[in-house]
């Protein structure tokens, strides 16, 4: 390498290393308050007072073999953020076995019973000491907290409303009203379900959409409710879909894609869609994953404003870009 490309490519990294310190940049490492890459893959966002919090599977090398862990981040941002806690850090629980899965954990918080409760996709072999698929139980975990960033609690697991149930989503409606989002295979599609009074149980059917996808993700945007999901493909990118619909109950429309389809998502899966109501702008935020099945620790972000309105919806080409809080104004410099 010439001397003048080596400047070149130092002066590059530390461009970029200044530029994500004050912008989110899709796919890039993305440092916490310690310097360490966020570990909150397959994760969602949850909004106390002025402080975002981020919640995801924390898919550290240095966690123990056997053990899973979900880790918890602050941010008042959604740019720069403080790594709180391992708010699960456990061996398998309800007898599942070491060969278990935990992914794509949600918190909600109960305003009555004042618990935050936490959904996850919780899995195994059917035979906790045996082989056969790891993701034959097809049930969800509970764990609940008294604290956002406490040490959660394993409460119960099951199949919600008797149904496998796989990668699941979080939406909390403007109503305040929580539901979860489950892919079940047996019958092609996501359920939408409303969570009971206390949220320690799925109570009921809203909807069932029939579409062969996966991390649906949910938002309620002027009107209209915006679902996306990816294609079946299981750590490998496809182009994710979105559907419209005026009542969460449906009818929803045909599923159409959110990019171009050969850009297959910009190599990420949906996970979550937030909401930033600020005093100018409402934005809708697309996270997804970027994952990295052989070194999942180094699974990455892509974090996009969305251009939506009208029913359309689209996932713009990533670049880093910053967001006001304030107004709920978003720019690419
Ligand atoms: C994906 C799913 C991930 C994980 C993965 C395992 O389709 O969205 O959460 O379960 O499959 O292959």
């Amino acid at each position: 390498m010439t001397r003048n490309l080596v400047v070149v490519l130092l002066l590059g990294g530390a461009l970029m290393q200044q530029t994500c310190a004050a912008m989110v940049c899709p796919g890039e490492i993305w440092p916490d308050d310690h310097g360490k890459h966020v570990q909150a893959h397959g994760g969602d966002i949850l909004k106390l007072g002025d402080t975002y919090y981020w919640f995801g599977e924390y898919r550290s090398q240095e966690n123990v073999r056997g053990k899973r862990y979900v880790g918890c981040y602050a941010s008042k941002d959604l740019v720069n953020w403080q790594f709180r806690n391992e708010v699960i850090k456990s061996d398998a629980p309800f007898g599942i076995g070491p060969r278990w899965v935990l992914e794509r954990p949600k918190v909600f918080y109960n305003k009555k019973t004042k618990k935050f409760v936490m959904y996850m996709h919780l899995d195994g072999p059917t035979n906790p000491d045996g082989g056969g698929s790891g993701y034959a139980l097809a049930q969800v975990g509970v764990a609940t907290c008294d604290t956002v960033d406490g040490d959660y609690t394993f409460v119960h697991n099951f199949r919600p409303l008797g149904q496998e149930s796989r990668d699941i989503g979080q939406f909390i409606d403007d109503d305040g009203s929580a539901y979860l989002i489950f892919e079940s295979r047996p019958t092609k599609g996501f359920f939408i379900a409303k969570l009971s009074e206390d949220y320690l149980d799925v109570e009921k059917e809203v909807c069932f959409i029939r579409a062969p996808l996966e991390g649906g993700a949910l938002v309620h945007y002027d009107g209209l409710y915006y679902l996306i999901g990816s294609y079946m493909t299981g750590w490998a990118p496809n182009a994710n879909q979105y559907a419209t619909a005026s009542r969460l109950e449906g009818p929803w429309s045909k599923f159409k894609d959110i990019a171009l389809p050969e850009a297959k998502t910009y190599g990420s899966q949906s996970s979550m869609l937030v909401k930033v109501v600020g005093s100018k702008k409402t934005s809708v935020i697309f996270m997804g994953d970027i994952w990295k099945p052989r070194t999942q620790w180094d699974s990455r972000y892509l974090w996009m404003p969305l251009e939506i309105g009208g029913g359309k919806l689209w996932l713009p080409e990533p670049k880093p870009w910053t967001i006001d809080i304030q107004t709920g104004e978003t720019s690419i410099p």
